[in-house]
């Protein structure tokens, strides 16, 4: 193994062992967490303690050969992202609201914001135990995590994802992703800006069981969604928010939705929160 290869092993079994260690330490904290994270608790303790049935290692492989086939193109597509920027150079709040940030970018780019395959795996566990009606999901991306979502529900036989992607080269992409999975895909990909879509999907098809916020990853932008989606949710709704770490701006939007007298369960997964509302 050549010198590179061998420190992108090295960095994935880094990253899995902070995913795992993410999971059990959440785990154990999850214990005297409220009643109403039941479904959580029992999902990290799948993700982290169980054997996966064949069934659910074909619907993962599939999923991760998808994202390595995705990984190893060079070829080039336009992208625009819509989102806080990032962590390096975080856009300002004029350069969100102006319009997107075009660039041409490839598909293996396009890729790597992806969940990684533990965190995958825990989505597919949330949606197998909560067996969600219906799903929404900020940020689809090329589509992984919402074949991780979309493999739990068709196992659950029922339910649907709405995924919200601003991105028509990354939609592209995952709409294949979910086509070359599923034979009915039980997720529909819904393109363009969140300022421009979400409400309408709510309005549409809520309300929502099970929420994955993953797109834009700034504190004003979020704690905006955050009040749209809280007007459409089932009773004991799950809302998954990614990256909270991601700037101050997120951080404190995380801190005040986990204090929100509506959520009456919350739990940090390391970069990640989780309320029930
Ligand atoms: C981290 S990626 C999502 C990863 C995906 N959930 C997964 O785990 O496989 C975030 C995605 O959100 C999209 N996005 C960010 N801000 C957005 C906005 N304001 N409107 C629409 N899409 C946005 C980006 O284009 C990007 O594809």
């Amino acid at each position: 193994m050549n010198a590179i290869l061998k420190q992108l092993s090295l960095d994935g079994m880094a990253r899995s062992w902070r995913e795992r260690h993410a999971l059990m330490s959440a785990l154990a904290e999850a214990q005297n967490a409220s009643a109403s994270l039941e479904p959580i608790k029992k999902a990290l303790e799948l993700v982290t303690q169980r054997q996966p049935t064949d069934a659910e290692l074909g619907a993962w492989s599939a999923i991760e050969r998808r994202r390595d086939e995705m990984l190893s193109r060079h070829d080039i597509v336009q992208h625009v992202d819509f989102g806080a920027g990032t962590r390096d150079h975080i856009r300002s709040a004029d350069e969100q609201r102006n319009g997107g940030m075009h660039r041409v970018a490839s598909v293996k780019d396009l890729t790597e914001p992806s969940s990684h395959p533990m965190w995958g795996e825990f989505l597919y566990y949330v949606t197998r135990i909560s067996r969600p009606n219906k799903v929404l999901e900020l940020g689809s991306c090329v589509g992984i995590s919402a074949g991780y979502i979309t493999a739990g529900l068709k196992l659950n036989n029922g339910g649907h994802l709405w995924t919200l992607e601003g991105s028509p080269a990354s939609a592209e992409l995952a709409q294949q992703t979910l086509d070359g999975l599923y034979q009915t895909p039980q997720g529909t990909i819904v393109v363009g800006r969140f300022d421009d879509t979400l409400q309408d999907c709510l309005d549409s098809h809520g309300p929502f069981d099970l929420a994955f916020i993953d797109g834009h990853h700034d504190g004003e932008a979020t704690m905006h969604y955050y009040a749209q989606i809280k007007r459409h949710l089932a009773p004991d709704a799950i809302l998954i928010f990614d990256d909270v770490h991601y700037s101050p701006s997120m951080e404190l939007a995380w801190q005040t939705i986990a204090s929100d007298p509506a959520a009456h369960g919350q739990l940090r997964i390391r970069a990640r929160g989780v309320v029930v509302i």
